[in-house]
């Protein structure tokens, strides 16, 4: 067996370390891209744009019910406009929009006015009127859209 001699293997030790220096260059780098990358991906509109929605006259949603209210959401260039519900809880002036999408799996979940619940027929997660979880696997609330009234009118901030 032939054993390296002395130089050669602080050569060789010399290489390795290089290697490992390179290697470690290399993957600091693709970080710094991976991060580059997510950071211009939110200027080219790929993430779910939000806009003011104009739900109607404040009026039309009676005043201690939960109402049902559909809308077309805007389309973004790539993906055409499409209705989407959304349910409006009014106590007088103060207002809460949710979104019915599921927290489980992303069923949609109704408006059961008799038990006053929201409920999702899928798994059977149920939600009380301020979105919170009271049965079910659902592991979050419901998601509450920003609302704002301007001008007698509910606008709501969609999808
Ligand atoms: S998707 Fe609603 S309970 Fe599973």
């Amino acid at each position: 067996m032939d054993l390296p001699a002395a130089g050669q293997e602080r050569v060789s030790r010399r290489r390795l370390l290089g290697a490992g220096i390179l290697a470690a260059g290399l993957a600091m780098a693709s970080s710094l891209l991976a991060l580059a990358g997510r950071f211009l991906l939110q200027f080219t509109g790929r993430e779910p744009r939000r806009q003011w929605v104009d739900l109607g006259v404040l009026a039309s949603f009676p005043d201690g019910a939960t109402t049902a209210r559909l809308y077309s959401a805007p389309g973004d260039g790539e993906t055409p406009p499409r209705p989407r519900r959304v349910y409006v809880v009014r106590r007088g002036l103060q207002v809460t929009v949710f979104d019915p999408t599921c927290t489980h799996l992303g069923c949609l979940s109704h408006w059961q006015d008799p038990a006053q619940v929201f409920f999702c027929p899928c798994h059977g997660s149920a939600f009380d009127p301020e979105g919170r979880v009271i049965a079910g696997p659902a592991p979050r609330p419901l998601e509450q859209l920003r609302a704002e009234i301007r001008g007698g009118h509910l606008y709501v901030l969609g999808a």
